[in-house]
C-alpha cells in the first residue's frame, strides 16, 4: 500500500502542528509503520526537535544534515538523498531558513499558479513506496508555498486549539481548503477530522469551544481523542523527545499521542 500523506494544519501560529506531527508520527514508528516527515518550515522547529532526538538515541552524536529542502528542490536532488535516519522507522527531511525564498523560487521558476501549486507534489509521491504515512509539517501562514505542501497531502487534520477565536481560524481554514485547493486546483485532498488541543483541563473555554466546534463541524468529524497540556511536551523543546517507559510523564504523553494515532489509523480505514 502506499504511503498516506498527511499534515496537521491550521493558519493559526503556535497551536501545536509541529509537536503533534512529531509526536504521533513517533508513535506511528514506535508500531512498527514506516514514517517520513517533511519539515516545510523555515523556522525549521521540527529539524531542531528531530535533531536533539536524534542525539538521545545516538550516544549524543549530532546528526549529520546533508542539504536542506530549499537545496533539493532547486537542485532536484530527491528527498530520500537529504534525510536524516532519526530512528528505525522514522526519517526526517530537514529545513533551514534558506525555505525563505521558497515563495520568490515557485514565481521566478513557473509560469503559472497552477504549475506553482502542483509543483512539489512529485517530489513527494516518490517517496510513497518506502513509507507507509508522510507528514508535512508546515508554518502558520496562509501563502501559495503552502498551498504546494497541501496539494501534495491526501488528508488533512485541523488542529484546533480550544480558545475564543480559534473555531474562526478553524472555519476559514476549512472554507479556504475548500474553495482554493478543492474547487480550484482539483486537489486529491481531505480532511480526515478536527484535533482538539485543549489549553486548560476543562476550563469553561474550552468545552464553550468545543460544543461550538461539534455544532459547526458535526461530532463524528471531531476526535474523540483529545491533546491536553502536558508541560513534559514544551520541555522536549530543549530535550529532544524523550520516551523513558519509567518516567511517568513521558508515559503520560506518549499514551496520549498514541490514542490519536491509532484514531487516525481507524479514521483513514473507515474512509
Ligand atoms: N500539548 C501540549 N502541551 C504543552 N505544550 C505544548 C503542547 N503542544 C505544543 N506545546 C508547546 O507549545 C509551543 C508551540 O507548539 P508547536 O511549535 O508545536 O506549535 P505550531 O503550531 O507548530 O507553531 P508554529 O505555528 O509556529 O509552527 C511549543 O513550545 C510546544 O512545545
Ligand atoms: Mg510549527
Amino acid at each position: 500500500m502506499p504511503a498516506t500523506v498527511l499534515s496537521f494544519a491550521n493558519f493559526k501560529g503556535g497551536v501545536g502542528k509541529t509537536s503533534t506531527t512529531a509526536l504521533v508520527a513517533w508513535s506511528l514508528a514506535k508500531m512498527g509503520h514506516k514514517v517520513c516527515m517533511i519539515d516545510f518550515d523555515p523556522q525549521a522547529n521540527l529539524t531542531a526537535l528531530m535533531i536533539k532526538t536524534y542525539a538521545n538515541l545516538h550516544d549524543d552524536k549530532p546528526a549529520t544534515i546533508k542539504n536542506s529542502l530549499m537545496t533539493a528542490i532547486t537542485e532536484d536532488i530527491p528527498l530520500r538523498d537529504i534525510m536524516i535516519p532519526v530512528s528505525e522507522h522514522l526519517d526526517l527531511v530537514p529545513n533551514a531558513v534558506d525555505f525563505s525564498i521558497y515563495g520568490s523560487f515557485l514565481t521566478t521558476k513557473y509560469a503559472t499558479e497552477e504549475e506553482q501549486v502542483t509543483s512539489f507534489r512529485p517530489y513527494i509521491d516518490a517517496l510513497r513506496d518506502t513509507y507507509d504515512y508522510i507528514f508535512i509539517d508546515v508554518p502558520p501562514t496562509l501563502q501559495p508555498t503552502n498551498d504546494t505542501a497541501f496539494y501534495a497531502c491526501d488528508q488533512l487534520i485541523v488542529v484546533l486549539q480550544t480558545q475564543e477565536r480559534a473555531l474562526t481560524g478553524a472555519e476559514q481554514f476549512v472554507k479556504y481548503m475548500q474553495s482554493v485547493m478543492i474547487d480550484r486546483y482539483n486537489a486529491p485532498i481531505d480532511i480526515l477530522g478536527i484535533l482538539p488541543v485543549l489549553t486548560e483541563r476543562r476550563a469553561p473555554v474550552d468545552d464553550a469551544v468545543l460544543q461550538a466546534a461539534i455544532t459547526e463541524f458535526g461530532e463524528k468529524n471531531i476526535f474523540d481523542h483529545h491533546i491536553l497540556i502536558q508541560s513534559r511536551i514544551k520541555r522536549y523543546d530543549m530535550t529532544g523527545i524523550t520516551d523513558n517507559p519509567k518516567d511517568m510523564w513521558d508515559k503520560k504523553v506518549h499514551k496520549a499521542y498514541a490514542a490519536v494515532a491509532n484514531e487516525m489509523i481507524e479514521r483513514l480505514e473507515a474512509n
